[in-house]
């Protein structure tokens, strides 16, 4: 089987049994670290690094040198025509046009997606934004994987800055999908966003609970947690849970801590001064109970002072093993996109996962998506907006580009022409009338004035 021509926007691009045996081919390469191999032979890799890397790019760039193909490089968007007002879409034509895989780092969430939209080649996100870091959680799965064996049923802290912490959030969907427990420890204010937590039960089927346990747990000198992911092979456990629980679990020991630093170039100010006072930090000291006495610490760097220097040579650190991991599994992933490898994978029922299938919303009018750093709302001229229809109650439009939601509050049909102008109506998306209309036929919209706008008149449900 082959992932020929694809692209990796996001985790879900890759079902479990592609992971798992792109892991096997990264244990292939690992036996190419020391030589040149002649796998991508004449292929070029594009790396576009558009906002600051040292792991990312340096490894995908030793990676594909590994494999025997070559490197082009733009590092500063300053540098390149996008700062003479070029669009992310013709950037990504021409690019596609000189490279035969295209990998790109953008601030703007969604900017990947666009680029393979337009690219003609496959395209790697090395990290859009807040929204997603994929290649980061192959290399985490697989330290994993190689540490522990599975990751079925290990229990995973996530620390620090789970708001902006793009690799938080791909890997928190990975882990869920894997059938991982997460244990969630924000930086205060720095909570993981209502659409990751959303996405988690929705998409993965586990169960996310808020906890009290963050106060019980401390007060029995265990880790504290503000809320549990559990998965859905053992849903029953947490719901007959209550939350003193957790800290029977929490003595189980904990799997691995994965810690991040605040992503303060993503932050308000506010929010990286609170940051600043209330920061989390990891050192031997905290890590001296005896739920952490088996446990992998892992961070995907660059670490600021949210981990401290004192546990670099203790035997649980992996951070430096997980980075150099980076290498082989991002080798395996481009020979694989390019068609220069195969997979072997078992495609079984527990293995397989498909991305869902929601019905879009496609219309380019009546909503946008409120993410200020969405790609859609800084390249308007040309994306549509387009959002897929993820709840009918409440009706949940998810933007298909950054994974923010919104939550139009009146509908219509566009069934209404089969009939008199007079039914031209708009109703409230809370009423029962709303949940009639078929999601190939919904119109939404932001507001009354806006339906009125379209030659809506309200319906005696636009109240409610
Ligand atoms: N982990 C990671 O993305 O590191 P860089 O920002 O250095 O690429």
């Amino acid at each position: 089987m082959g992932l020929d021509g694809r692209s990796l926007v996001t985790v879900d691009d890759l079902s479990n049994a592609e992971i798992e045996g792109l892991f096997s081919l990264a244990d292939e390469m690992s036996n190419l670290m020391t030589e040149q191999s002649d796998v991508c032979r004449g292929k070029i890799m594009a790396s576009l690094f558009f906002e600051p890397s040292t792991r990312t790019r340096l490894s995908f760039e030793a990676a594909m040198h590994r494999l025997g193909g070559r490197v082009i490089t733009a590092v500063d968007i300053g540098a390149t025509s996008l700062a003479k007002g070029e669009s992310i879409a013709d950037m990504a034509r021409v690019v596609g046009s000189y490279a035969d895989i295209i990998v790109i780092r953008h601030p703007w969430e969604g900017a990947a997606k666009v680029v393979a939209d337009y690219a003609g080649v496959p395209v790697i996100n090395a990290g859009d934004g807040g929204h997603e870091h994929p290649t980061q959680t192959l290399l985490d799965l697989y330290t994993l994987v190689k540490e522990r064996g599975t990751i079925k049923g290990l229990k995973i802290g996530l620390w620090g800055d789970l708001k902006y912490g793009r690799t938080v959030h791909s890997l928190a969907y990975a882990l869920a999908r894997f059938g991982a427990t997460i244990l969630f420890h924000p930086a205060p204010g720095l909570e993981i966003p209502e659409h990751v937590a959303r996405k988690l039960t929705r998409e993965y089927k586990g169960e996310l609970k808020k906890s009290d346990a963050m106060n019980h747990a401390a007060k029995q000198g265990l880790f504290a947690v503000d809320a549990i992911y559990v998965t859905p092979t053992s849903p029953h456990q947490l719901a007959m849970m209550p939350d003193i629980s957790f800290e029977v679990e929490l003595e189980k020991g904990v799997d691995a801590l994965y810690i991040t630093r605040a992503q303060k170039e993503r932050a308000t100010t506010t929010e990286g001064q609170a940051s600043d006072k209330a920061y989390p930090v990891v050192d031997r000291r905290m890590l001296k109970g005896k739920e952490f006495r088996e446990t992998l610490v892992m961070h995907p760097l660059p670490r600021v002072d949210e981990l401290a220097y004192d546990m670099d040579s203790d035997r649980r650190s992996k951070y430096f093993k997980q980075a150099a991991l980076g290498v082989p599994v991002r080798m395996a992933l481009i020979s694989l996109l390019l068609g220069s490898k195969t997979l072997d994978v078992r495609q079984d029922s527990e293995t397989f996962i498909r991305k869902a299938n929601y019905p879009r919303y496609d219309r380019g009018y009546g909503v946008r998506c409120g993410n200020e750093k969405c790609v859609t709302v800084n390249e308007g001229k040309y994306i549509k907006p387009e959002f897929e229809i993820v709840s009918s109650q409440p009706l949940t439009l998810r933007c298909i580009y950054c994974d923010h939601e919104v939550f139009p509050k009146y509908v219509a049909s566009s069934e209404w022409h089969d009939g008199t102008i007079e039914r031209k109506r708009y109703h409230s998306a809370n009423s029962h009338w709303a949940r009639r209309i078929k999601p190939e036929n919904l119109i939404v919209f932001e507001s009354e004035s806006e339906a009125q706008c379209y030659g809506f008149k309200p319906s005696k449900y636009a109240g409610g």
